[in-house]
C-alpha cells in the first residue's frame, strides 16, 4: 500500500493549464511585487472570507505577527494562546517583544477553553490568540466577550480553518486583526510561501499595509520602522486560481472525515474529532487519540501509510521556551494530546479511505 500523508497531486493536475496560464500573465505583465495580481487575490479573499480588507503578506507566521504590530502589541504585553498550538503562534507574539501566556484547550474540540481564559488574564494582557486547531472553529462569541469585558483585542490564528465557521461567520471575521497562512499544505495553499491579515478596519488596513513594506505609503517615504512581508504576484495568481475550488475540496475534505469518523467508531482505544455544535470543520487534519500512538506510527510507515504527530512538542517544553520557565507537568492537557495524537491521511483526491480504515482495524484487532 502506498497512502503518502499528503499528495498535492490530484489538485493541481486538473488545474494545471489555469495555473500556467496564470504564470504566463505574471511573466508577460513583467511585474512581481505589488501588482494587480495581488490587489485581484486580496479582493476575492475579502469577498469570500465576509470582511472588509485583506493584505497579503509573506507568510502565515508575518501575517499574525503584523496583526499584534498593527494593534500595537510590544515589549510588556502578554498574549494569552492556546498551550497546545503549533509554535508558529506563539513565536509571533515573541517576535513582537511580549509575552505569551499558555491557556490549555478544551480535551474535547482542542480548541482554548474559554473556561480558563479569565483565569491568566493580568493587567498586561493585552491581546488573546485563539487558533482554529486542526480546522474546527474556536467558540468565538464567548472569546470575543472575554475580550471586550477585560478591553483586550482578538487576533484569530486562521492557518488551518480556511471557510470553517462558528455560528455561521467565517473564523478570520471575528478578531480585529486576523492572520492566516497559504503554506502549500494548508487548504489553500500557495506554490511556496504566503499568508493574508484580515480586518474590518479601514485603519488596521492601512498599518499593516505600510508595515509589510518597508514602513511605506509611497516610494521612499517611510512612516514607520517597516518590513519585507508581501506576497508575491505570482502566489497571488495561483491563489486566485485555487480559491474557485475551495470550497468544493472543503466538501470533499468533509466527505473523507465523515467516513473516517463513522468506521473508526468503537475501534481499539481511539479516540476520534468531536465537532461542537455551533461550530464547523474544515479538516485541515483530521486527528485521532491513542494510548497506542508510537506503535500504530510504526506500524503504518511498515505498510506505507503516511501520518504525522501535530505536535509531537508542546510549545511550553520547547527549548526555545525554555526562558518561560515551565516545567513538564505544568500544561497536563497539551501535553497528553502530544503523546496520544496521531493526524491520518486526508487529501483531496485520496478517494477511499478504507485501506487506512483497514490497516487501523488489523493493528487493534491482532494486539
Ligand atoms: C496554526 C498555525 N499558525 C501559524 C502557521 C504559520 O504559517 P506559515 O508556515 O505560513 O508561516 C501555521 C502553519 O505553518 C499554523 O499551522
Amino acid at each position: 500500500m502506498n497512502i503518502p500523508f499528503l499528495n498535492l497531486h490530484p489538485l493541481h493536475d486538473p488545474i494545471r493549464e489555469e495555473l500556467k496560464v496564470a504564470f504566463e500573465e505574471v511573466l508577460n505583465n513583467s511585474w512581481y511585487i505589488l501588482g494587480q495580481k495581488l490587489e485581484a487575490f486580496e479582493t476575492s479573499w475579502a469577498a469570500w472570507l465576509g470582511c472588509r480588507h485583506a493584505v497579503g503578506v509573506s507568510n502565515g507566521l508575518d501575517a499574525l505577527f503584523l496583526s499584534l504590530k498593527a494593534l500595537g502589541v510590544g515589549p510588556g504585553d502578554e498574549v494569552i494562546v492556546p498551550s497546545n498550538t503549533y509554535i508558529a503562534t506563539v513565536l509571533a507574539v515573541s517576535h513582537a517583544g511580549a509575552t505569551p501566556v499558555l491557556v490549555e484547550p478544551d480535551p474535547r474540540t482542542y480548541n482554548i477553553d474559554p473556561d480558563r481564559i479569565e483565569a491568566a488574564i493580568t493587567p498586561r494582557t493585552r491581546a488573546i490568540m485563539p487558533v482554529h486547531l486542526y480546522g474546527q472553529a474556536c467558540e468565538m462569541d464567548r472569546i470575543m466577550a472575554i475580550a471586550e469585558k477585560h478591553g483586550l483585542f482578538v487576533v484569530e490564528d486562521n492557518a488551518q480553518a480556511h471557510g470553517a465557521t462558528w455560528k455561521g461567520k467565517k473564523t478570520g471575521t471575528f478578531g480585529h486583526c486576523n492572520g492566516t497562512s497559504f503554506y502549500p499544505g494548508k487548504n489553500l495553499g500557495a506554490l511556496g510561501d504566503g499568508g493574508i491579515v484580515t480586518t474590518d478596519d479601514d485603519a488596521l488596513a492601512e498599518k499593516v499595509r505600510m508595515l509589510r513594506n518597508y514602513g511605506s505609503r509611497q516610494k521612499y517615504v517611510n512612516e514607520v520602522v517597516g518590513y519585507n512581508m508581501r506576497l508575491d504576484e505570482l502566489q497571488a495568481a495561483f491563489l486566485s486560481v485555487k480559491l474557485k475550488y475551495l470550497d468544493a475540496w472543503t466538501q470533499e475534505r468533509q466527505r473523507l472525515a465523515a467516513l473516517y469518523t463513522e468506521i473508526l467508531q468503537g475501534v481499539g482505544d481511539l479516540v476520534l474529532p468531536e465537532t461542537h455544535p455551533d461550530a464547523t470543520h474544515v479538516w485541515h487534519l483530521y486527528v485521532i487519540r491513542t494510548r497506542h500512538r508510537d506503535a500504530l506510527q510504526d506500524y503504518f510507515k511498515q505498510r506505507g501509510i503516511g501520518t504525522l504527530i501535530h505536535y509531537p512538542v508542546p510549545p511550553h517544553l520547547q527549548q526555545a521556551y525554555a526562558h518561560l520557565g515551565y516545567q513538564k507537568g505544568d500544561f497536563p492537557i497539551a501535553e497528553e494530546l502530544a503523546e496520544t495524537c496521531q493526524s491520518l491521511p486526508l487529501w483531496v483526491g485520496m478517494g477511499e479511505i478504507r485501506g487506512v480504515v483497514e490497516e487501523i482495524e488489523k493493528y487493534f484487532y491482532a494486539s
